[in-house]
């Protein structure tokens, strides 16, 4: 008991110093998840589509878009089918997602590997409409969104789909109890969770805050079902569905079978194991 109490006030100095998985670790992730990545795309893209609506803007000019920490340009391909007149800006910091991205070879769009932070700090462009598709945890949202509404023109929209809190149920414990049976092998903790909001209300409470006004919010969920343990695992670190977590600890095989045990015992219902995606989609307009 004394020895847990020891661990979690360790971690929490260590997560008050942002002595944490930062921004490097993510991007080391998806550099390692890049070739999987479309197993999250084949289950989870149908509702990224959602949000690829023309609705709100002026389709009859030339649309510039951004789309924000691309990945591997899932959006970006949507948007060309739609046969749009448009200009395509696709950032993402991880030279292997943008990789995958490289066989589109449009004029119309123009592949940027950059940390979106700076890019959105540096770009004179002004643009129609921001895509920002299942990335907002890796950013700080007053941030983000701040900059959103400067690079944004005055009637813009930003397109959203998010992680909302409760997605990867009992994920983050399963990860802290293997941390503090293992003290000795955790590198650095995470502190993902801080950075989802609370739903669909929690989402427009976030973009209210900077100044943009919701048209259409909707939040969902899906569970998948699987045979064995050892595939929730690999879900999670094939899809990025947990990105960072892979980076807590000094060598990651070493743990995979403590990982393992613990998914059995707290994912285990009716014969499979099951995790859950909790999420919000939604369009915002400047206010
Ligand atoms: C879950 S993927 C989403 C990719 C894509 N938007 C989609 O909908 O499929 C998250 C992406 O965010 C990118 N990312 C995370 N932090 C970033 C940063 N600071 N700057 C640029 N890209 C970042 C990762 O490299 C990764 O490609």
């Amino acid at each position: 008991m004394l020895k847990k109490l020891m661990f979690f006030i360790k971690i929490g100095y260590k997560i008050l110093k942002k002595d944490v998985i930062d921004s490097e670790d993510y991007r080391k992730e998806y550099n390692s998840v890049s070739k999987t990545y479309d197993l999250w795309l084949n289950e989870m893209g149908r509702f990224t589509d959602e949000i690829i609506n023309f609705d709100y803007v002026n389709k009859d000019k030339k649309l510039k878009i951004l789309d924000f920490a691309c990945g591997t340009g899932y959006i970006t391909k949507k948007l060309l089918e739609k046969n749009i007149y448009c200009e395509i800006t696709s950032v993402d910091y991880s030279e292997e997602m943008l990789n995958q991205l490289k066989s589109v070879t449009d004029d119309g769009v123009n592949i940027v590997h950059s940390d979106g932070i700076e890019f959105l700090k540096s770009t004179d462009e002004k643009y129609d409409i921001i895509y920002f598709g299942w990335a907002l945890s890796y950013f700080k949202y007053d941030e983000v969104f701040r900059l959103f509404k400067e690079v944004l023109r005055e009637d813009g929209i930003v397109c959203i789909i998010t992680n909302v809190k409760g997605t990867l149920y009992k994920i983050e414990d399963i990860f802290l109890n293997v941390m503090s049976k293992n003290q000795r092998e955790v590198k650095k903790p995470m502190d993902i969770s801080f950075n989802l909001p609370r739903g669909k209300d929690g989402l427009i409470k976030w973009f209210n805050k900077y100044g943009f006004k919701e048209i259409e919010v909707k939040e969902d969920e899906v569970v998948f079902y699987f045979e064995t343990p050892e595939e929730v695992l690999q879900w999670i670190n094939k899809t990025g569905a947990a990105a960072g977590t892979a980076q807590i600890f000094k060598n990651y095989n070493k743990i995979k079978d403590k990982l393992i045990d613990e998914i059995k015992k707290e994912k285990y219902n009716n014969g499979k194991y099951e995790i859950n995606h909790r999420f919000a989609y939604g369009i915002f307009k400047i206010k």
